[in-house]
């Protein structure tokens, strides 16, 4: 078993609030040094880009962000150790971390800690999916006022079509390919059908209520709320694919789950926030100029 899986099961067996307590201890210091780190990225960065809810994947050149930073470095070093281990090399070409400065505290439920349009890019892979749906409807929005005119936004997370498409009567190879896997892998103690096929059930429950799910959107849930915010050129794009250089090959799920799993499970969607600001009704779906985001006035605390 490797490190990641070894620690979440010690994580999993924790009682709730051990775990609640030893997470938010630890958060303090990032957030104490929090304002001087996104001073310096933002003094030391002509392209800004910001990722929420990095996990493990610390991107080079970005202001990585999580809830749970000193995780997201643990799972950082276990991927560069398991990789070192894999490819049989004493060194690897990443570079160290730097606690407390390549990983901030941020609450993606809260009030974004910047200004106004201070991000070129804005990028949160599997994330929002682990907040509530009203969440993540408030991060939208937060994240157009943080973008500047002319920035873009991309956003990843599993689609709502793909468990649906599970329950069909004829599989793909790799329906089925997914299916023995996800079995394998998380369903462990669970009685099984005996046809590897009736099992989708299983599968699209785990789905949904485990790994602390909230809410699996499909492309018209998101769009909606990408346009409502006054985001335009919404586009679906293939993980590890844009157009634009500085949001390509910057997905890491499909180094844990393999390409082609992750390409069946999730929805990629990027969207520009338009030079002139507009806002699509709801209801009527027309464009409307939209007056200036006005200044947060909430904060990001612990
Ligand atoms: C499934 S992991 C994905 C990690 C990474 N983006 C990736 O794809 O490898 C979900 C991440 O979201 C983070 N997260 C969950 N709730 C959050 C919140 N309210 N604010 C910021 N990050 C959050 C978790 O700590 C975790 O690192």
């Amino acid at each position: 078993m490797g490190m990641i899986q070894q620690f979440e099961r010690l994580e999993q067996r924790a009682p709730d609030g051990v775990r609640t307590a030893v997470w938010s201890s630890l958060r303090v210091p990032h957030f104490v040094v929090r304002r001087k780190v996104v001073s310096d990225y933002l003094a030391s960065h002509t392209v800004r880009k910001l990722q929420v809810g990095c996990g493990g994947n610390i991107l080079s050149g970005w202001l990585n962000s999580d809830l749970n930073p000193v995780r997201s470095m643990g799972v950082y070093l276990a991927n560069l150790q398991e990789a070192r281990e894999a490819s049989g090399a004493a060194e690897s070409a990443r570079p160290a971390l730097r606690p407390f400065r390549d990983v901030i505290y941020l609450d993606a439920t809260k009030t974004l800690p910047f200004p106004n349009n201070t991000f070129d890019y804005v990028f949160s892979e599997h994330m929002i999916e682990h907040i509530p749906y009203q969440a993540a409807m408030g991060l939208i929005k937060e994240i157009y006022r943080v973008v500047k005119p002319g920035g873009r936004v991309r956003i990843s997370t599993p689609d709502l079509s793909f468990l649906i498409n599970l329950y069909t009567q004829d599989k793909s190879d790799l329906q089925l390919r997914y299916i023995t896997w996800a079995t394998d892998s998380f369903l462990k103690g669970t009685k099984l059908p005996d046809a590897l096929s009736d099992a989708d059930t299983f599968v699209i429950n785990n789905f949904v209520r485990n790994w602390g799910h909230q809410f699996i959107y499909d492309q018209k849930t998101l769009w909606n709320a990408f346009a409502q915010c006054g985001f335009s050129e919404i586009e679906r794009c293939n993980p590890g694919v844009s157009v634009d250089e500085n949001l390509r090959g910057i997905e890491s799920h499909g180094r844990r789950i393999s390409d082609d799993f992750s390409q069946l499970e999730s929805i990629v969607v990027e969207a520009l926030k338009p030079a002139v600001a507009q806002r699509r009704s709801s209801t009527t779906g027309e464009v409307a100029a939209q007056a200036p985001v006005e200044v947060a006035s909430g904060s990001n605390q612990l």
